[in-house]
């Protein structure tokens, strides 16, 4: 899912497509692409795009998230989600449960925790 996600990015200015498939505790997934824009500040990458769908429709627990992405929508290497997007994950999910797939293709993925990934984050618990 999260491949087929590469063909709705919308990346006019960086030619880099992301596709992002989060899959939610109860079982649905949440697809995102990277939506970018001419003020290219408003831009908002995939993963954020998957979380923003998830907790917009009610859902707020997760148990992982693959990421595709590559120049002109062909994967070649992994795309690790950037900082912005691994704190989002940090709102929302444990960080020693939570997966986090980086893909190049179905068969040639690694999976790592939000905590190897965002050591040390800030979350929700840090404000109790
Ligand atoms: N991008 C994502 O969608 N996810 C990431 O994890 C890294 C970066 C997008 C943002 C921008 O549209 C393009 O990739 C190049 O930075």
């Amino acid at each position: 899912m999260a491949i087929r996600q590469l063909g709705h990015s919308y990346a006019p200015y960086s030619h880099f497509h992301v596709g992002a498939a989060l899959l939610a505790q109860n079982g649905e997934i949440y697809t995102g692409c990277n939506i970018e824009n001419a003020a290219y500040t408003p831009t908002i990458c995939a993963e954020r795009t998957a979380f923003f769908k998830a907790v917009s429709a009610g859902t707020r627990e997760f148990r992982a998230i693959c990421i595709v992405g590559g120049k002109d929508g062909v994967p070649t290497e992994y795309t690790p989600p950037c900082g912005v997007c691994r704190q989002v994950m940090m709102e929302f999910c444990r960080p020693e449960e939570f997966q986090i797939i980086l893909a190049v293709s179905r068969d040639q993925y690694e999976v790592f925790s939000l905590k190897e990934l965002l050591p040390l984050g800030f979350g929700p618990g840090n404000l109790a």
